[in-house]
């Protein structure tokens, strides 16, 4: 990687100022409004010294490179059908489309195959007060591609062409594409598809470097993203396999992307976005402690729980319930590579309740050492094919 390479400090999408360039990726099941929010405050979990830095380049860190304390440029709601949008009564809407003062710049994303729905329900994001609104046209799920939507799409650039027409008439926020490289091998179709973006007038694309039939197997292919960025001259948002701030530096440096967008290595290591910002400024970046790691994850567990008292969208019971779930599930990716987390996450898999899985958390952290460290990478591989739904 050439010396010095860094993720870009600022990148723009029509007039949104993302700083840094970084992107939290939509991901269904995991980036919804406590998840986001969490990320947007990463920070509060390593204030002041951390592992043994001095304060003054922590601060520096914060004044210089991030104007969002986390060094998240901007987040993503997790795909939202615009069949369902269009459909819905608006009390259920909100349950889609809930988000918060603090999480702009904020973007929705959308999926679906017909031109008029996609159009009616970018007007709806955009009513609602997002900053920007973004087509999927990645999901390899079934469910998804079998109505053509998502990466089904793949196959049919005019309708594509038909859709970018039919949202870009009928909303003035920005409008950006997040697209796979093609249905498989014989069929690449990315560089064609920016350059349709381009041209009907998007203002951002973002490429997760792997076909449809890839799923989540071998290697992004970040050459592609390089092969974009030199056909368009909008913002590309480079997507696929970063689990370090030193891969982030180097999908920059290989590519020349304009952002970074992360998510997987985001729900096994949320301080990534503040990580990269401090690389960025200084050329190194501290590890969460153990003791920063219990911090957070009960941090996280607490605005679940909170939210889930505070909405009233469901039944009660459902809605713990659905927290402890959301529970369950992230303590399984944050606990992988940490001594003992096997423990922990079976302790968690019998917990009845989200009280009873924070209870298990504190337990188990305040039971281990404080010195205890993480000692494999697993960022990846902590997440089951089965949760690996949609992109
Ligand atoms: C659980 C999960 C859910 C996802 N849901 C979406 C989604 O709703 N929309 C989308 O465009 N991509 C989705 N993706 C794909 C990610 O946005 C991203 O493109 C992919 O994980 C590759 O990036 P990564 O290597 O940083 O994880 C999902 C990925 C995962 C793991």
């Amino acid at each position: 990687m050439p010396e010095g390479v860094r993720v870009p400090a600022e990148m723009r999408i029509g007039p949104v100022l993302v700083s840094p360039a970084t992107v939290l990726a939509p991901m269904a099941g995991v980036t919804d409004t406590v998840f986001r929010r969490f990320i947007r405050h990463a920070s509060v979990f390593t204030k002041g010294p951390v592992s043994g830095s001095p304060d003054q380049e922590i601060a520096a860190v914060e004044e210089s490179v991030t104007n969002q304390q986390s060094g998240c440029g901007l987040l993503m709601t997790e795909f939202t059908s615009a069949d369902g949008l269009s459909r819905m009564r608006e009390s259920k809407r909100r349950r889609y489309l809930t988000f918060y003062d603090d999480e702009h710049p904020i973007g929705a994303q959308l999926f679906g195959s017909n031109a008029e729905t996609l159009a009616e329900a970018a007007r709806i994001v955009e009513d609602t007060g997002f900053d920007t609104v973004d087509l999927n046209l990645g999901c390899p799920a079934k469910r998804v591609v079998g109505c053509n939507g998502g990466s089904g799409l793949l196959r049919d650039l005019p309708k594509i062409g038909e859709i970018f027409r039919a949202v870009r008439k009928s909303v003035s926020i920005p409008f950006t594409v997040k697209f796979r490289l093609g249905w498989n091998d014989a069929a690449i179709v990315c560089v064609e598809l920016a350059r349709m973006a381009e041209a009907e007038g998007l203002n951002a694309v973002a490429l997760h470097a792997r076909t449809r039939e890839q799923g989540y197997s071998g290697q992004a292919r970040w050459e592609w993203i390089a092969a974009i960025k030199q056909a368009v001259q909008i913002p590309v948002v480079g997507n696929g396999d970063i689990r370090t701030p030193e891969d982030a530096a180097a999908m920059v440096a290989q590519t020349d992307c304009d952002a970074v967008m992360i998510g997987r290595a985001a729900a096994a290591n949320p301080w990534i976005f503040r990580q990269i910002a401090q690389y960025t400024a200084t050329g190194r970046y501290d590890q969460p402690t153990f003791t920063d790691r219990h911090h957070m994850i009960r941090a996280y567990f607490e605005m679940l729980l909170a939210e889930a008292e505070a909405t009233r969208d469901l039944p009660r019971d459902a809605r713990l319930g659905e927290t402890a779930g959301k529970m369950k599930q992230f303590a399984t990716w944050f606990t992988h590579g940490v001594p003992g987390g096997g423990r922990l996450r079976k302790a968690i898999y019998q917990a009845k309740s989200g009280m009873e899985v924070l209870e298990q958390v504190n337990a188990f952290f305040t039971a281990s050492s404080d010195t205890a460290d993480v000692t494999e990478d697993t960022t990846l591989q902590a997440f089951p094919d089965s949760l690996l739904v949609c992109d």
